[in-house]
């Protein structure tokens, strides 16, 4: 009889390599391992070879760079998504693309279980196991670190010299570090304690504002329709934009992000994060909004972004209102065309200018010169139904000024 499959989303650090040994020896599997490219800094050399030596059968390494920008970064830029006001969420919006590459090769493969190496307490569970249940819910999920006999990393890297799986040497870093083209996560170590500042070693992709250059510099960003399209005239695909853009603005220390931020699971965390391009793309995009987006619309959406944005936190990328709300986001991003060009400058993004074919500024009507053509007397009778509501209410309160007290 053939063996129980099992699909398990690997990066080959050490949590993942011990749970494929162990998941093929407790559950008698074979054992897949799936692997989504979502940035650049991830290891790949050897992956394969190593998914391999320590047990799996097949190792799937699958490039998801350009879809992950346009599909999942782009979308949440389109929406204005920024969690708790200032996250971008690189880590939250990989998850949901993670778990669909995961449930077709699981299908593919005939594997009838999904497993992943999130813990217990964070977001990221959440986000895999959700994600798999909105899609193929007839898969069976596993978390071996939520219920295995390791209780600390020690006792995983004697497991794994026990069982001939190659760790690194290297000392570990301090830091739980999560990191793709979107941004980078960092958290644990001295960063637990929030009356401290995060110490330098913490960043990875931007410099220290003050040691930036003391020379501004200023881009351009081009959108269609909402989507970031060109960097200083020259077409870029969607992930080409992004990383050249975490590079200018890494150089000027532009994007760093240190949040408390309230989990799904009810716990509150200190995370630092590093997002120079999404930083900078949220900023331009919103921006260009703002030229183009009537008044209602506008506000309206302010409240759509931030629904959105706690949508994507909390795991719900697959939902139907999730959906509903992008259409929504799509509606109004038709006429989100134009350039913006920012200066960079020691961590700060300044807006220089802005220019849509759509824009909605009419200079005659806003000057204050002779050119202006708005009716100032048109103002008056609008005054007298606009301010009604309050004069009636103050004329009603004096009259019973004894009896409201
Ligand atoms: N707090 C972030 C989120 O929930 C990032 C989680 C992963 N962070 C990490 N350093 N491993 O989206």
């Amino acid at each position: 009889m053939a063996k129980r499959k099992i699909a398990v989303a690997y990066s080959g650090g050490l949590d993942t390599s011990v749970m494929v040994k162990w998941l093929s020896a407790k559950y008698d599997a074979d054992i897949i391992t799936v692997t989504g490219v979502l940035g650049e800094t991830a290891e790949l050399d050897g992956l394969e070879e190593k998914a391999l030596r320590t047990g799996a059968i097949k190792a799937h390494i699958v490039d998801l760079k350009e879809e992950f920008i346009s599909n999942f970064a782009f979308q949440s830029l389109k929406a204005g998504a920024l969690y708790e006001g200032v996250y971008p969420m690189a880590t939250a919006i990989g998850r949901p693309l993670l778990a669909k590459l995961l449930i077709d090769i699981a299908l593919n493969e005939g594997a009838d279980t999904i497993a992943h190496g999130c813990t217990g307490k964070g977001n990221d569970q959440v986000r895999f196991e959700v994600g798999i249940q909105s899609l193929a819910p007839q898969l069976n999920i596993l978390a071996p670190l939520r219920f295995w006999e390791f209780k600390c990393r020690e006792e995983e890297i004697e497991y794994a010299l026990e069982n001939n799986i190659p760790v690194k040497a290297t000392k570990k870093s301090p830091y739980s570090i999560d990191e793709n083209l979107w941004g980078v996560a960092i958290e644990c170590g001295i960063l637990e304690d929030p009356t401290q500042a995060p110490p330098e070693d913490a960043y990875r992709m931007t410099i220290n504002p003050k040691l930036a250059p003391s020379n501004p510099e200023t881009i351009t960003i081009e959108f269609k329709k909402g989507i970031p399209i060109e960097l200083n005239n020259h077409f870029r695909s969607p992930a080409e934009l992004v990383k050249e853009l975490n590079f200018i603005g890494g150089k000027h220390g532009v994007g760093r992000i240190d949040l408390i931020e309230n989990r799904v699971v009810g716990i509150k965390s200190r995370e630092v994060y590093e997002a120079p391009a999404a930083v900078i793309l949220h900023k331009a995009h919103y921006e260009l909004e703002k030229l183009v987006l009537d008044k209602e619309t506008f506000r309206y959406k302010q409240d759509v972004s931030n629904k959105v944005a706690n949508l994507i936190y909390d795991g719900l990328w697959y939902s139907t209102l999730f959906k509903g709300l992008m259409a929504f986001v799509d509606s109004t991003q038709k006429t989100v065309t134009g350039k913006v060009v920012l200066e960079l400058y020691k961590g700060n993004v300044t807006v220089l200018s802005r220019t849509s074919p759509f824009s909605l500024y009419n200079k005659e009507l806003a000057t204050y010169t002779a050119e202006d053509t708005f009716d100032h007397k048109a103002a008056e009778g609008f005054l007298k139904i606009y301010g009604l509501p309050y004069k009636t209410l103050t004329l009603v309160k004096n009259s019973f000024v004894e009896e409201i007290k």
